[in-house]
């Protein structure tokens, strides 16, 4: 079956219809990869999957990664380390999830360590009747929309990516909490990545909490980061999805960046995550 692609007609993103993940033929599958490279995120309404049926169409993609370390002491779906939680539920007291009802702010999954995941998958198993959307960022677009000079000041700079806070807020378990960008942890990368897949440029920024550019005095990196921070996050650069039960949103973590609006905390909103390795390390 030749599925249908529908462009969101922002700056990334396009809709795939036609598609059931539970099955998806070799021929489907490139029509989908090439779409992903093409728009950066990709959205399946209306699909019915179980938490064996995401695991397979992940690994259509590559060898997953384990749910991230968060702020709780239940992140993934027991028995199923790949499937990270996220969700403001709670049962017995205990959140089942990570990233509670509040605003996360923009970000790129797991990119304090230092071989971040290519891919995200995103499924909705419960959503609240308002709020809770997710918004993506093109990155090759915010890297193209900087002024020249700033292109040119940035070129060969490495950025340190911060691995003590989530973009909810919320410190990581086991981690020390740091506000001191110089000093804490987290992994290094080039600030401007080549995609190794579209040979295209995007800048590769991960959290601004606590981001450092290597080698600066922090009051310069702090100044140069939020001119570029201010650039990359322009509300022409962005898609969001509103989310209804059955969606799957897939993104490139290559070259996009996320976020997600608060909702009401009395409102449930369950969704299942799963992480795709990268097969190369970010490089310029
Ligand atoms: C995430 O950052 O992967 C979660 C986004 C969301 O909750 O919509």
């Amino acid at each position: 079956m030749v599925l249908q692609v529908r462009p969101t007609g922002a700056a990334l993103g396009a809709e795939i219809i036609g598609a059931d993940l539970r099955s998806v033929a070799e021929r489907e599958f490139a029509q989908i990869h090439r779409a992903w490279i093409e728009h950066l995120v990709l959205l399946f309404r209306g699909q019915s999957l179980t938490d064996d049926d995401l695991i397979g169409f992940s690994r259509r993609f590559g060898a997953l990664d384990w749910a991230p370390v968060q702020e709780t002491g239940r992140r993934f779906v027991e028995g199923k380390p790949e499937i990270y939680v996220v969700s403001n539920v709670t049962e017995n007291g205990v959140p089942i999830g990570s990233l509670g009802s509040g605003e996360a702010v923009w970000h790129t999954d797991m990119s304090y360590i230092s071989d971040p995941p290519k891919a995200s998958m995103l499924y909705a198993l419960q959503v609240p009747p308002r709020g809770g959307d997710t918004g993506f960022v093109n990155m090759y677009g915010a890297y193209e929309g900087l002024p020249e000079l700033l292109k040119r000041r940035i070129e060969g700079l490495k950025l340190k990516h911060d691995g003590t806070y989530n973009s909810g807020g919320y410190l990581r378990l086991g981690v020390e909490a740091v506000d001191d960008p110089v000093n804490s942890v987290g992994a290094v990368h080039p600030l401007v990545c080549r995609h190794p897949e579209s040979g295209r440029r995007a800048l590769y920024l991960g959290r601004r909490r606590n981001a450092y550019i290597i080698g600066m005095p922090l009051s310069e990196s702090e100044a140069m980061l939020d001119e570029i921070w201010s650039c990359a996050t322009r509300d022409e650069l962005t898609w969001y999805n509103q989310w209804r039960v059955g969606d799957l949103v897939m993104w490139d973590n290559r070259c996009t960046m996320h976020r997600r609006d608060s909702f009401d905390a009395g409102d449930r909103r369950i969704m299942h995550r799963t992480q795709i390795k990268g097969e190369t390390r970010p490089a310029s």
